[in-house]
């Protein structure tokens, strides 16, 4: 797949997918002002100790962020706070909820390729963005028709997303943070509707359950509701759009792959998990350092930023054997495609379900699954993702 990456748009900083090792595991990297992580290890003790690396990354360190409303943010957030919130929220997004979903996943994946009228289609058009993005809508019970509408603010945000860095010498990281907030706004004008809406008449659905979600006698207030719901709706399509699009662009490389996952429907889990590795959705989560820290022998001072490529952990030949491979048959398979410690993702175990479900059904309704390789995939272009955006593929029923 090295050979072809520079075709597909594959961001200039992911030297890891052109078959490149970071020179050391940790580096300062001046234009930037940050530190990245890019060993494993490394990037392990960093998501397990959050007393010494921080989730209060933007408001103290990324110029132009103070214009965000954090308000109800996990992933901006440290114990005790993070935990008090991620159980509120936990109590409406259950692990029950999610395994329900699992045949409305499937209704919708068969409605989706029910309605192709041609076997030469994009999958990320067709089948990747719309499933996750419908399966959000109606646990949250907004409008599937709305979907269009939500992607435009989804797509206007993804354009301006830039390297985040911890200096702004030219002011254009806090131009492109104001036009990000007006798409945010946009999203969070459109939520705050429904979540009025609830608190009136409530339903059977996340939003009300948020809602209504109580520990210790507190309650989110709409607000926090609108800021979570926005993040989920952002983070849990966009990374699972682009899951479902990895992993057929990495079967479709190692085609023996493919073959064997077709022969035997229990390695499509592996296969999911291995596309998180190899192919990680999203590349990097961001810390920032409490005190004077030494890591992979390197001294960092306190108050610095941190970008923790999680996809260049994923490619340690330290951890993983010929990591450049993708191969189902790792096992243990410990990737950090998730993330590690108290902020683990919180939708992995929806993301799995969707990958799963829609992975197995393309399978069974298509004899044959092909990559177009006359019109090259194209990869998003945020350095914080590693994914396809459009994959046009040649299939066979
Ligand atoms: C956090 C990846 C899908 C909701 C995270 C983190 C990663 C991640 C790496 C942690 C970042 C950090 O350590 O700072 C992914 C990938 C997905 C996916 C690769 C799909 C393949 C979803 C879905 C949802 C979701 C479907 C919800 C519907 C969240 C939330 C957090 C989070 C709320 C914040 C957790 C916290 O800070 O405690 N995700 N995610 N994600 N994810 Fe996901």
């Amino acid at each position: 797949m090295n050979a072809t990456t520079d075709l597909w748009n594959v961001h200039p900083r992911h030297r890891w997918l052109r078959g490149e090792r970071p020179n050391q595991p940790v580096e300062f990297d001046d234009e930037t002002g940050m530190w990245h992580i890019y060993g494993y290890p490394e990037a392990v003790t960093v998501l397990s100790d959050p007393a010494t690396y921080s989730n209060d990354v933007a408001r103290r360190f990324v110029p132009g962020a103070d214009q965000w409303d954090f308000d109800g943010n996990l992933t901006q957030l440290d114990p005790p706070e993070h935990r008090k919130l991620r159980t509120l929220i936990s109590r409406a997004f259950t692990p029950k909820m999610v395994a329900d979903l699992e045949p409305s996943i499937a209704k919708v994946t068969n409605t989706l390729i029910d309605e192709l009228d041609t076997d030469e289609f994009d999958l990320v058009d067709a089948i990747a963005y719309p499933l996750p993005m419908i399966v959000i809508a109606d646990l949250f019970g907004t409008p599937r028709e709305d979907r269009d509408l939500i992607k435009q603010w989804a797509d206007d945000s993804l354009a301006e997303r830039g390297q985040i860095k911890a200096k702004d010498e030219d002011g254009e990281q806090t131009r492109s943070i104001a036009s990000q907030r007006d798409d945010q706004r946009k999203m969070n004008d459109y939520l705050l509707e429904h979540v009025a809406n609830r608190r009136k008449h409530p339903k059977d659905d996340l939003l009300t359950s948020l809602v209504q979600a109580e520990v210790d006698g507190d309650r989110l207030s709409d607000n926090q509701v609108v800021n979570f719901a926005s993040l989920l709706f952002f983070a849990g399509h966009v990374t699972t759009t682009m899951l479902l699009g990895n992993t057929l662009l990495c079967l479709d490389a190692y085609p023996e792959q493919m073959a064997r996952v077709r022969a035997d429907r229990a390695l499509v889990a592996p296969a999911i998990e291995e596309s998180l590795r190899y192919l990680s959705p999203l590349a990097s989560a961001y810390r920032a350092t409490n005190v004077d820290v030494e890591l992979g022998g390197t001294r960092i001072p306190k108050d610095q930023m941190l970008e923790v490529w999680l996809a260049a952990a994923n490619r340690d030949p330290r951890r993983f054997t010929d990591p450049d491979t993708y191969d189902i048959s790792r096992t243990p398979n410990p990737h950090l495609g998730f993330s590690q410690g108290i902020h683990f993702c919180l939708g992995g175990p929806l993301a799995r379900l969707e990958g799963r479900v829609a992975l197995s059904i393309l399978l069974d309704r298509f004899a044959e699954l092909r990559v177009d390789h006359d019109r090259a995939p194209e990869f998003l272009t945020s350095p914080d993702f590693t994914g396809v955006w459009t994959l046009p593929l040649r299939a066979r029923r």
